[in-house]
């Protein structure tokens, strides 16, 4: 079993998308362990995605992530990091499968309606920098 860390990223929210996100998860088997709708501040959003403080697209992605709320979420099942990633589709909309979120509702690279966390080492981390441990159940 594991967890990992779900956002819906500012364009899906906008969109009215959580609803038909949740269920591409939810109908694959996997749980809601933790779930919160807030707006990141700039600097949290930096905070955030720090490790991509040095790429030229940084002031952009702050910008998007923080210019209203997001739905995060703590994913839970078997495989719950790679399958909330194949369930996401590739980063860049364009090359995302079929029936992935990116493929069905996003417009861009920048713009592509989820974050999923990437490793182990990420997912504890990014779950952590949402919910407390007796938030997540
Ligand atoms: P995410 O999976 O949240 O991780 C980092 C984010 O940076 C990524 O999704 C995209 O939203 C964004 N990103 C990656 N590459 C580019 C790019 N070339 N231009 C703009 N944004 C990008």
């Amino acid at each position: 079993m594991e967890r990992t860390l779900s956002i819906i990223k500012p364009d899906g929210v906008e969109r009215n998308l959580v609803g038909k996100i949740i269920t591409k998860f939810e109908d694959q088997g996997i749980r809601i362990a933790a779930l919160k709708k807030l707006q990141l501040s700039k600097k949290q959003a930096e905070a955030f995605y720090a490790v991509h403080k040095a790429r030229p697209f940084f002031g952009e992605l702050v910008d998007f992530m923080s210019r209203s709320p997001v739905v995060v979420m703590c994913l839970e099942g078997e495989n719950a990091i790679q399958r909330n990633r194949d369930i996401m589709g590739a980063t860049n909309p364009a090359q995302a499968a079929e029936g992935t979120i990116r493929k069905s509702f996003s417009k861009s690279i920048g713009e592509n309606t989820v974050h999923g966390s990437d490793s182990a080492e990420a997912a504890a981390n990014e779950v952590a920098f949402f919910f407390a441990a007796s938030e997540i159940c």
